[in-house]
Parts: structure tokens; sequence; C-alpha cells
């Protein structure tokens, strides 16, 4: 039976969403339905509303996400009513060039529900395919992965985006490992995500890069061995203190997780001779960078981005909920506030002004 339930809805962009009454059709082939328990804010449900990733509104925001499966549809075969998930939003296909070559990591192909949630009779678009602040969700099979349920849903959703994105940044595009030395400009859930996936992986020197004190003194909790407030820095400067944080030489993996042009640059120079500059921050359109492409080729190394962390939802998710279980994983810290459905708006403008790592809606 189709549902009506309750959604957070950005009809057009820069306005202010507002929680409207949607329809969720029956799961189809290859599809389920999710009872949303939990649900975070991710600066990305921002840029849907603020009209950064595309126009196609209105948009279904949410996208990081646990719950309960409530119905299945045809043909599906990893998953059952009652399981507990965490969506994603890159289901692999397993038969595009990428996969076939043995990375599915990489999926060119990734998919989501085929069938439309609607607003009014008018499609919705849900942000990244998931469309989450919503009670009940429909997402493709592929975009739900089975996890343990002794985890709190707020906790197990956190993974589902920013999370998975920021750890994923360190650990599978940065390839942080003993030893490493590592710089994080933006210390917002994603940014705080490489961090800890810097202190897991075992780098020696962390360093979090950030204008807002209140955002340094959390990523020292993550395990950040030193901060740098850039507020009233230049660029230059910025690199000057990367450097002197690193015997003058930079760091070895830069991880830019805040999607600006400046902080770009910044991790550019900053990273040492065949270093890496990971960018998973999301730039938006009409960006541009401007590097003079002999430094590009005389520091060596890699300028990679980071799709999604470049992670493997089945093999990554309940590997990082066992090691959260095993007390080596700290994500109850990115969770700042639990807090209800309507209030998504009120999260944006929490985000901005800087006091929180995670709103998350509780369903
Ligand atoms: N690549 C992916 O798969 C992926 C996944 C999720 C989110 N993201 C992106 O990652 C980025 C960060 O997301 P978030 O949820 O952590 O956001 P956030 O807003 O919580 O954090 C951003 C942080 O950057 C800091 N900051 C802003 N401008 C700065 C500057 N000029 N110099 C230094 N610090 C600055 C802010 O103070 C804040 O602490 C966003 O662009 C988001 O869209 C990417
Ligand atoms: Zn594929
Ligand atoms: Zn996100």
């Amino acid at each position: 039976m189709p549902h009506e339930v309750s959604g957070v809805v950005a009809r057009t962009k820069g306005d202010p969403v507002s929680v409207e009454k949607i329809h969720i059709p029956d799961p189809g082939p290859g599809e389920v339905v999710v009872d949303v328990q939990a649900c975070g804010v991710c600066h990305t449900d921002l840029h849907y509303r603020e009209g950064a990733i595309n126009d196609e509104f209105p948009f279904l925001l949410g996208h990081e996400a646990a719950g309960i499966i409530s119905q299945t549809g045809a043909d599906v075969t990893n998953l059952t009513e009652g399981d507990f998930v965490i969506l994603n939003w890159r289901a692999v296909c397993g038969q595009c060039r990428s996969c076939l070559r043995g990375k599915p990591q990489y999926c060119f192909s990734t998919h989501n529900a085929q069938q439309k949630m609607t607003l009014d009779g008018q499609d919705l678009s849900p942000a990244l395919g998931i469309g989450a602040f919503a009670e009940k969700t429909l997402v493709a099979a592929g975009q739900a992965t089975k996890v343990s349920d002794e985890v709190e849903p707020e906790v197990a959703g956190l993974i589902g985006c920013g999370v998975m994105a920021g750890l994923g940044a360190a650990l599978n595009t940065g390839g942080v490992t003993r030893g490493d030395s590592v710089a994080v400009w933006g210390c917002g859930g994603v940014g705080d995500a490489a961090i800890e996936g810097a202190r897991i992986a075992g780098a020696h020197t962390i360093i979090a890069i950030d204008l807002d004190e209140r955002k340094l003194a959390w990523a020292k909790d993550f395990g950040a061995t030193h901060t740098i407030n850039s507020s009233d820095m230049d660029t230059p400067q910025v690199i000057e203190a990367v450097q002197g944080l690193t015997g003058g030489n930079g760091v070895d993996v830069a991880i830019e997780a805040i999607g600006l042009p400046s902080t770009y640059e910044q991790a550019f120079y900053s990273r040492d001779l065949a270093g890496t500059v990971v960018l998973v921050g999301v730039p938006s359109p009409e960006m541009r960078i401007d590097l003079p492409l002999i430094e590009v080729f005389g520091r060596g190394g890699a300028l990679k981005s980071s799709w999604y962390g470049d992670c493997l939802p089945t093999r990554d998710f309940p590997m990082l909920i066992d090691l959260y279980l095993q007390g080596r994983l700290q994500l109850d810290r990115f969770v700042s506030e639990k807090i209800g459905i309507d209030e998504v708006e009120n999260a944006f403008h929490k985000m901005e002004r800087g006091e929180v790592l995670r709103s998350v809606v509780i369903m």
C-alpha cells in the first residue's frame, strides 16, 4: 500500500525548507521502502537548497540515514523486512567498465530507485537519490546495507555520508598510513572524520585548519595533533604554518574538506614533494583554480578527488560499525544534537554559524 508521510522539501532556490506530506509508492522490482529512524544534516543538503548542485527542484532533502526495511519489491534478494540498514548514495551496478575491472568503488553507473516519490503529483528529486528527512523513503535495494542493530540509528546513519566521506578521503583516497603527516582543511563532520581516519591509520602529525576556534577544539578531540586558525591568515601564511609544523617540508596528505578554490590552493602548496592532495569538499559549478602547470609537474605526487570516500558500502559500512562497537572509532562525538523533522532549516543556520558537527533528525 502506498504511503503519505512527512518529508522535508526544498521547493525553490534559497527559500527555507518546509515539512510537507509526500507520497511514497510501493517498491517496484529491485526497490525497497525504508522506515527512516535517523538522518543527519549534511552540508550537501544545504548545497541542494541553495541550488548549488542542480536546479531540479523540488528536492526531498536528507541522505545520511539509517532505518528499517519495511517493504521489499520483486527481485530483492539482499534484504528482508525488519533489517536494520544504512543508506548509501552510490549503489554499484556491477556491469560498467569500472565494476568489470574490479573497481566497484568507482562505479560509473550507480543507480537509485526507478519510481518517483511525489509532492502534490509533482516528482520529487531526492537528495543524492535518497531523500531521508522523511518518515519513509524509497530507494534501490543496493542503496541499503544491512548492519548490526546493536548501534543507535543516529550513530549508524552518519556512516551513510559525511563520516564515510571523510574517513574514506583519508583511508581510501589519500591512503594515509602509519607515520604520515596529514593536514585537513575544514573541521566540519567531513573534515573531522578525515582526522579520525588519519588517527586510526596511525598518522604521526595531524594538522586541523579552520576559521573557528570551537571547530578546532573539537578537531583536537578527534585526534588532531596541531591546529591552525586561518581566519586572519592569507594563503602564503597558511602554507608557511603547515610547513612550520612539518620540519619545513609540508604534509604527505593534504585533505580539502570545504570545497573552495582558496583552500584547495592552500592544500596544493602545503604538501610535501610527491604528496597527495585529496579534494572531498564539493565545489560549486562556477568555481575555478589557476595553478602553474610547472608546479603541478614539479611537485609530483597525486591530485585526487574523493567520491564518497571511495567507499564500497558492503565492504566498509559493517567494518566501520565493528570498529565503533570495539571502541576504536569515535562516532558519538559527531552527534551534536538530536532534532525533530521540523527543525532542519534551523539546523542549517546552526551549521552555518559553526555551532554543530551534525544535527541528527530523529523520526
Ligand atoms: N566528496 C563527498 O563524497 C562528500 C560527502 C559529503 C560531504 N561533502 C562535502 O564536504 C564539505 C564539508 O561538509 P561538512 O558537512 O563537513 O560541512 P561543514 O559546514 O560542517 O564544515 C565546513 C567547515 O569548513 C570551515 N571553513 C569554511 N571556510 C573555511 C576556510 N576558508 N578556511 C578554513 N576553514 C573553513 C567551517 O568553519 C566548517 O568548520 C561540503 O562541501 C560537503 O558538500 C563531500
Ligand atoms: Zn558499475
Ligand atoms: Zn552528505
